[in-house]
Formats: structure tokens, C-alpha cells, sequence
């Protein structure tokens, strides 16, 4: 073999290898997800939510809040408000879901007590089973 075509295998071997590290990458950059990740459902015990009380979850990488109503039993919202998407926060004292960027509240069925979201906040589903809430 001769120096020169050695030595051009060499390089388009090398080259080669270097593409292929830089090109590898970038694909799996911009290539979308194999397989969803979004989970079906979520559990959580009875016993973790108190009578009165809320708990906070993420469920599908959204922001979740759980309550556990006096009268009603318990129920999933969105988190997020739906005037402008901050995060509402639940104050037991009241029984309400409050917004703290414009003053929105929402009662515990989701409904706009006052304020200017313009819709309710979304209800998850839920279900409970035996020891557990199911949501999703
Ligand atoms: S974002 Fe909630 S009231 Fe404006």
C-alpha cells in the first residue's frame, strides 16, 4: 500500500469518527422523545391529606393541588390560573383557592368566586379506592 493511500484511509477514518460524534448529539437534540412519558395516574394515600387540607403534586409534569373537602370529599385542580397562569394556593382558613398575582379565588369546585380568570380551574379526574385517591 502505498504511503499515500494510507494515509487518506486514515483521514476519512478519523474524519468519519469525528462526524459521527458531533452528528450523534445534535440528533438525539432534536429528535423528539421515543415513548411518552406521561403517566396515566397517580395515588396517593387517603391518610396523606387530612380533612380540610390540601396537598400539592405533579402530575405530568404539571403542577396539581389535591384537597380534602369538608362536606365533599376530595377533589384535583390545576394549579394554574386560568387568567394568566400563575400558581394558585389554597388558604383553608377561607376554603378557597387563591391566586396571589391578581386576586383571583376560585371555590372548591374550581368555579371563579371573583376576580379576572375567566374560566374555573381545570377539575382533574379522581377516584378513591379503598386507602387510596386515585387521580388521572
Ligand atoms: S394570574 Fe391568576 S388572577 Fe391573574
Amino acid at each position: 500500500m502505498k504511503r499515500r493511500r494510507f494515509l487518506g484511509i486514515v483521514l476519512a477514518v478519523l474524519g468519519s469518527t469525528a462526524a459521527v460524534s458531533f452528528a450523534y448529539p445534535l440528533l438525539r437534540f432534536l429528535a423528539p422523545p421515543a415513548r411518552d412519558n406521561k403517566a396515566r395516574n397517580i395515588s396517593i394515600k387517603k391518610s396523606d391529606i387530612r380533612l380540610g387540607e390540601a396537598k400539592e403534586i405533579v402530575f405530568n409534569n404539571k403542577p396539581v393541588i389535591v384537597i380534602n373537602r369538608y362536606e365533599k370529599g376530595f377533589v384535583a385542580f390545576s394549579k394554574v390560573c386560568t387568567h394568566l397562569g400563575c400558581l394558585v394556593v389554597y388558604d383553608k382558613g377561607l376554603r378557597k383557592l387563591v391566586c396571589p398575582c391578581h386576586a383571583g379565588t376560585f371555590d372548591l369546585e374550581g368555579n371563579v368566586l371573583s376576580g379576572p380568570p375567566p374560566r374555573p380551574l381545570p377539575v382533574l379526574p379522581l377516584k378513591v379506592e379503598g386507602d387510596l385517591v386515585i387521580i388521572g
